[in-house]
């Protein structure tokens, strides 16, 4: 088939802009040259993959009780807040970002600072990015992406386009990392291991942090964290000025749906049979392991 790729349609352009000064190479340098801190932690995912999840089960666990957070997690993501917003941020700091491996700040790197990098089957990452662009009103006259799934989903399998370089060079760059430092304190998991067993997953990063915690308190999390229940809290408890400020309609882009599996209601038979062609060829060497449904 042939591969559509419409540069009109498609708001990375758009994304660029949205950085603190507006250049997105100099943010990147001036966030590389940030100073770690003992307690820092770096949540890293690949764009939709589950980050305002880990995001709230990482500040719950590290307060020591499932409380919300009344901050979004974007006031610590390092794309959209300023390298003073990062000083500024109170101890401990929950940092996260969508930046591959080779932009995250060195200093964080070389102090070997504890690193969660949850990944998410890329078929259901790209329909819930495909409807993240459908939802931010942050194109020419606060428009939306106007393509369809299909020009969308050319434009991820081309690569050409991919956000930030590509879905597998984000995930097996990070393999490829934790298996050449073998003592660097990287935790990996799975948008789809969470979903089927929260409070495993939970434990385990409850563990990897080295924090205090009980069954009480490893269920609570797991019930306040819940897709549903912290949709809730996103728009009753959260200032979430984002959602605000630029959803199309309302909708709460970053809480659609939470399911695994939804691709199977966009994917045709065609695209999922070029998908996986395309998806066996990028993991070729990989032993990352990704459920595509449950
Ligand atoms: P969908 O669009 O498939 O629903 P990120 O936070 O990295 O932007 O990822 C967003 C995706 O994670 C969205 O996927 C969103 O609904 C899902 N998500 C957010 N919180 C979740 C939760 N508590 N449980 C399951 N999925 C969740």
């Amino acid at each position: 088939p042939a591969i559509i790729v419409d540069d009109q349609k498609f708001p990375l352009g758009m994304i660029k802009t949205m950085v603190p000064g507006g250049n997105i190479v100099e943010h990147v340098q001036t966030i590389r040259n940030i100073i770690a801190r003992d307690d820092d932690v770096l949540i890293c995912t690949y764009p939709k993959s589950g980050t305002h999840w880990i995001w709230e089960i990482v500040s719950m666990l590290r307060k020591g009780k499932a409380e919300y957070d009344t901050k979004i997690k974007e006031t610590a993501m390092l794309e959209f807040i300023s390298k003073d917003q990062i000083e500024a941020l109170e101890s401990p700091r929950n940092l996260n970002t969508h930046f591959p491996l080779r932009m995250l700040p060195k200093d964080l790197l070389d102090k070997k600072r504890k690193i969660i990098h949850v990944m998410r089957n890329p078929k259901d990452a790209t329909v819930s990015m495909y409807h993240h662009f459908k939802a931010m009103r942050i194109g020419p006259e606060g428009s939306v992406y106007s393509g369809t799934f299909s020009e969308y989903l050319s434009v991820f399998i081309s690569r050409e386009l991919q956000v930030k370089g590509g879905w597998h060079n984000y995930v097996t760059d990070f393999e490829k990392f934790a298996k050449e430092n073998p003592d660097y304190p990287i935790l990996n998991l799975y948008f789809e291991d969470i979903k089927q067993d929260p409070k495993r997953e939970i434990t385990k990063v409850a563990k990897f942090l080295d924090v205090p915690y009980t069954e009480e308190l490893i269920t609570a999390v797991a019930e306040r964290c819940e897709f549903e229940n912290l949709k809730k809290a996103n728009q009753e408890i959260k200032d979430d000025y984002i959602t605000r400020n630029i959803a199309h309609d309302g909708r709460q882009f970053m809480y659609r749906k939470g399911t695994v599996g939804d691709w199977k209601n966009w994917f045709t038979v065609e695209q999922n049979e070029l998908f996986d062609e395309s998806f066996e060829r990028w993991m070729s060497g990989s032993e990352l392991k990704f459920k595509f449904s449950l």
